[in-house]
């Protein structure tokens, strides 16, 4: 057999590029990310819940109508938990409207003049000094958000927005700005300043302690 036929046989040919040894570090990153993506969707669930209002309706009245309340809860909180479950839709988009809104009713409670205490206070006075720059910062950066989202007071103490029903896992404590979340403030000019700066009133602010494992 002569020189040219082994070659050939072993696959060496005259194209260098013939022989296509994979590339490790290609090779690690394509199974990383494969094993990323079924991480992803293995880590959500078949059937998410509801989570059942730990108040009434009308608890939340004069921050939020009972009518606001009902109709955000009844009908848009459990649409995307109902879609999610019935895979109607998108997955990614019903399972963050389903996580943020509750998230967004679990920490509110009927207002009772309480202010943040432990682990909350002491994050909030860490980042922005006072409860009165972290609620104007927090009005500032729900401003930026284009068309509907939400702003939240990240784990880490940041304010941030999220566009449409965006989940991200290190939001600590999320507010509705879709426009449906404020229409008690609407026609006022500053309706998303008035609405932010009264939700602040309803935050159970030991959920939020809880939140942060304290
Ligand atoms: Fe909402």
């Amino acid at each position: 057999m002569d020189i040219a036929r082994l070659k050939k046989l072993a696959g060496i040919g005259e194209n260098p590029h013939f022989i296509q040894m994979p590339n490790p570090r290609h090779e690690f990153a394509r199974r990383h990310h494969e094993r990323m993506k079924l991480s992803m969707n293995e880590s959500k669930p078949q059937k998410l819940e509801l989570k059942k209002l730990a108040y009434e309706t009308k608890d939340l009245e004069p921050v939020l109508s009972k009518d606001n309340v009902e109709y955000h809860y009844n009908v848009l909180s459990n649409g995307y938990v109902t879609r999610y479950n019935n895979k109607e839709g998108d997955p990614d988009f019903n399972y963050g409207g389903a996580m943020l809104h509750n998230l967004f009713w679990e920490q509110l409670q009927k207002a009772d003049g309480s202010k943040p205490e432990g682990a909350i206070k002491e994050l909030i006075e860490h980042r922005f000094g006072d409860m009165s720059s972290f609620i104007d910062e927090m009005i500032k950066t729900a401003m930026t958000i284009q068309g509907s989202g939400w702003v939240y007071l990240s784990k880490s103490g940041e304010l941030k927005t999220t566009p449409n029903q965006s989940y991200k896992t290190d939001i600590l404590m999320p507010i509705d700005m879709w426009e449906h979340s404020f229409t008690d403030y609407i026609p006022a000019k500053d309706a998303k300043g008035k609405y932010i700066k009264a939700m602040m009133t309803i935050i159970d602010w030991n959920q939020i302690n809880m939140r942060m494992g304290k």
